[in-house]
């Protein structure tokens, strides 16, 4: 199995909309973190999907070795 880049050594702090759809990078290549641009093309990633089921401020993982894609989940310390 492929390792990610270390895009971040800290969270994203990100502001979503409710019902809107965001799509985390999980290879850590994309030059528009915390978000996929699709720099992944040629690797074994893919983006990984995410819903805001409400308007709040969430902490998308910058380290990219989070076990509970894509949201930080303390891996980084
Ligand atoms: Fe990293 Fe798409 S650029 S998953």
């Amino acid at each position: 199995m492929s390792i990610p880049k270390r895009a971040s050594d800290t969270p994203y702090a990100v502001e979503v909309e409710t019902g809107k759809s965001y799509f985390w990078c999980a290879c850590g290549e994309s030059n528009s973190q915390p978000f996929c641009d699709g720099s992944h093309k040629g690797t074994d990633f893919t983006p990984v999907k995410y819903e805001a089921k409400e308007s709040k401020k969430v902490f998308f993982c910058g380290c990219k070795s989070t076990a509970s894609q894509p949201m930080c989940d303390g891996s980084h310390k």
